[in-house]
């Protein structure tokens, strides 16, 4: 019956992951997936996450509603838009709790494909590829704009904005407010300001995709252009809590739609229950209590900020200790690209070939596009990793 089913091609991310678990080589390194480790190398449980789990306790499980905790959409709309913001202000949001950010992209290309079918999809190139994937299933072709200059290792953005310029009025864009996946460089205030123009000019929906708030200035400065951009003109957001609140298996997320009115946005609300009716029925419980108790406790939300500083500055480090111990190997390799991209990734510019070569000579495991996740460096593997780096460049 199912005798013409193909083989899944596997995916670049996940399935790296997957061989990196069963590589048997003590001395790996996982530079591949977006997951933040500490200084030990584990997954960090955040204090103030674990004093909101010892709060919940255990107790009935009902189903949450299709959009989700209401304290929980109330935290994802401060966090992200911020108290006074006069989209809130109007009552012009419409927010959901998803699975993840994926969900919450998901969940977007689906809502776009009903209720504005047909457009055009641009994409960065190169971008998390996920986002084509998740808007060809929704039934959109996707195409790319210009983003990243390999030569000056940053933003290309007369590329960019050109291309903007000249995509058809009224085309999806997705893009990614902070701490590009998988570049690490990000459009300065000045580009964000004239980028905003463009899209605005050009009446292009706007999909951004936040999922590392937190990890490239601080929470508040990171969602900047998504609230100037929001003042403007109606919007999509998602968010995830994967990275900033390290709940990667609880599959928290949320997306967020800025509407014209109010009541615009009471039906836009419905619409998405009901795409989440269609697809999962309503969002899990516990990592949405967990990050509803610390979005809604004052001295919680404040611990956790402290967290996020933390992660965000642990990343700052290692990224200058690797190019510090690049430099003490070789002049020759430039290492200014590590200081100048933040977040969790780093675009090397090495090849397919190199990273194949890295991975089976010395185990240390990159993206095939040459993104590394400077999240999994620490004290101990950073030799490691620059004596394979140097080799290879
Ligand atoms: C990544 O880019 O590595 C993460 O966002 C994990 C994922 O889902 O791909």
């Amino acid at each position: 019956m199912f005798g013409r089913v193909e083989a899944f091609a596997g995916d670049p991310i996940l399935s790296l992951n997957d061989s990196f678990k069963s590589d048997p080589r003590s001395e790996k390194v996982n530079l591949s997936i977006g997951v933040y480790t500490d200084e030990k190398g584990r997954i960090p449980v955040l204090g103030s996450v674990k004093a909101a789990y010892e709060r919940i306790g255990f107790a009935e499980r009902p189903y949450l509603p299709m959009e989700g905790h209401p304290g929980y959409r109330e935290g994802v709309q401060k966090l992200i838009f911020g108290d006074t913001h006069p989209a809130r202000e109007t009552k012009r949001i419409a927010t959901i709790q998803t699975i993840g950010g994926t969900g919450a992209v998901g969940i977007a290309a689906d809502f776009l494909a009903k209720h504005c079918p047909g457009r055009t999809v641009l994409v960065s190139d190169p971008t998390w590829e996920n986002h084509h994937g998740l808007f060809q299933r929704a039934g959109f072709k996707t195409t790319t704009y210009p983003y990243w200059d390999r030569s000056t290792k940053s933003v290309d953005f007369d590329g960019m904005v050109k291309a903007l310029e000249a995509a058809d009025s009224g085309s999806i864009v997705i893009l990614q407010p902070v701490c590009h996946n998988p570049t690490g460089v990000d459009l300065d205030d000045k580009q964000q300001v004239a980028v905003t123009d463009v899209l605005v000019a050009k009446r292009h929906i706007v999909v951004f995709d936040m999922a590392y708030q937190g990890f490239g200035t601080s929470l508040e400065a990171d969602a900047a252009f998504v609230r100037r951009y929001a003042e403007r003109a109606s919007c999509l957001v998602a968010n995830s809590f994967s990275k900033n609140f390290s709940l990667y298996g609880e599959r928290c997320g949320g997306l967020s739609i800025v509407c014209q009115d109010s009541d615009e946005a009471e039906r836009v609300l419905g619409q998405l229950k009901l795409a989440v009716r269609r697809s999962y029925s309503s969002p899990p419980m516990l990592g949405g209590l967990l990050v509803a108790t610390v979005l809604g406790n004052d001295d919680l939300r404040a611990q956790w900020t402290r967290e996020v500083d933390e992660m965000r500055t642990r990343m700052d480090s290692v990224r200058k200790l690797l190019a510090e111990h690049i430099r003490a190997l070789s002049n020759e390799v430039d290492v200014g690209f590590l200081l100048n991209q933040r977040g969790m990734f780093s675009f090397t510019g090495l090849t397919e070939q190199q990273v194949t070569a890295m991975r089976e000579r010395d185990g240390v495991y990159l993206v095939g596009s040459g993104r590394m996740c400077v999240a999994g460096l620490n004290e101990e593997n950073v030799p490691k990793v620059a004596k394979s780096f140097v080799e290879v460049s």
